[in-house]
């Protein structure tokens, strides 16, 4: 054999090997896709999507333009209707729908003086999913989501409400741990995890809080969890019209900067929200302590000194996202603030995170392979 044929031989054995490999590293990859999704598929049919991952509603963050970014990269973008009148809201869904022909969902505040006329704008625009959140939601607001077509996302802070919640026809759950960002409960997304994942199947649980990578991701859908809603890490999205000094303050900060607001005083119930410290937390404390003086001095009733607590905060969302005013206003974000480092496109962030699930799938399976060849070898030895 010429030494250039024996040279041609080898050229294509190495070339065979190596596509071998490369299919067998593509066998690979789609054995990995397909045990993602195998886990959050009971999410993506609840959802209508790609990726059982929910971009949490974030007043004044989840308006169109993101909304719309992360239901056309995979994901399920949820409009955040904060305080809006329905007009607002109806045009808010319009101009959406207008920029995604994806599954997109609304959130609407339980409290909200007209939230009856708000699930109905929801019903004529057939919104398929609606999110309940800020109390728990009346049977009656339910009902008439579910009787207008669409279906029905609680938040539940424990499992003895979830289970309530599901026997009131809530068809999916979300639970939320202490670390994100916003009004927040006590119980960290850890724990809740533990509690509710292992006791509720009648219906998908979503699980939200201090979620920021994909390993995160992979281990509640190995729980149990349908899928998962993530708020901060979409925040810094190219298509997120948050204020460039908002997106700034969240990328300079890291995740013990994410502090959830204190109380001074049992009389004077605040509700927890975090949010990056800034100089408006210091002026809040510093409030709360005036206006608790005052009321000890009886120069102010109960209800007034609680009003006046409570007023602090009106508006200081939207000075921040918007005006960004990162001094007095407000920098709601979750404890997973620490791995947003950079501007990035929805798109983007959403393959990371799956990237993430499928390479801890990986490393899971070579962390068994190892360990299989190491007790086969150990056994081989002995015998
Ligand atoms: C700036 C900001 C505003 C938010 N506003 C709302 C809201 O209006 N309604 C709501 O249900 N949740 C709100 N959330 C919570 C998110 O929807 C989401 O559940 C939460 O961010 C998930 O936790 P993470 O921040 O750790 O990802 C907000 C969160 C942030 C960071």
């Amino acid at each position: 054999m010429s030494p250039a044929v024996s040279d041609g031989l080898a050229a294509a054995d190495r070339a065979e090997t190596r596509s071998r490999s490369a299919g067998a590293r593509g066998a690979g990859q789609d054995r990995r896709r397909a045990e993602l999704d195998r886990l959050w598929a009971r999410g993506r049919a609840f959802l209508g999507t790609d990726c059982a991952i929910m971009g949490g509603a974030m007043t004044w963050v989840s308006e169109r333009n993101l909304v719309a970014a992360i239901s056309n990269a995979g994901g399920f973008g949820v409009i955040a209707s904060g305080s809006m009148s329905p007009d607002l809201l109806s045009r808010e869904i319009a101009a959406t729908a207008a920029l995604t022909n994806r599954p997109f969902g609304v959130n609407l505040i339980t409290m909200h003086p007209q939230l009856l006329e708000l699930i109905d704008v929801c019903i004529e625009h057939r919104v398929g999913h609606v999110v309940l959140a800020g109390g728990i939601p009346t049977i009656a607001a339910i009902q008439r989501i579910r009787a207008g077509g669409s279906r029905v996302l609680c938040f539940a802070p424990a499992l003895v409400l979830a289970k309530k919640l599901v026997r009131m026809g809530a068809d999916a759950i979300v639970i939320e741990g202490s670390e994100a960002g916003g009004h927040i409960g006590p119980v960290s997304t850890a724990v809740l995890a533990q509690e509710v994942l292992p006791h509720l199947t009648e219906v998908p649980v979503f699980v939200a809080g201090g979620i920021g990578r994909g390993e995160a991701i992979l281990s509640y859908l190995e729980m149990g969890a349908a899928g998962v809603q993530l708020g901060t890490r979409f925040v810094c999205a190219h298509e997120s019209v948050a204020h460039a000094q908002f997106k700034r303050a969240f990328i300079r900060a890291s995740a013990r900067d994410a502090v959830a607001s204190v109380q001074l005083d049992a009389r004077f119930p605040v509700i927890p929200v975090r949010a990056l410290a800034n100089p408006a937390t210091d002026r809040f404390r510093e409030i709360q302590r005036q206006v608790i003086d005052r009321f000890n001095r009886g120069e102010l009733s109960q209800k007034d000194a609680q009003l006046e607590i409570e007023h602090f905060w009106a508006g200081a969302l939207r000075r921040a996202v918007i005006d960004g005013d990162v001094e007095a206003g407000s920098l709601m974000a979750g404890q997973s603030v620490g791995l947003v480092t950079r501007e990035q496109s929805t798109a983007e962030i959403l393959a990371e995170l799956v990237d993430q699930a499928l390479m801890a799938i990986a490393g899971r399976d070579q962390r068994f392979t190892s360990a299989f060849a190491g007790s086969a070898e150990g056994q081989g030895a002995g015998g």
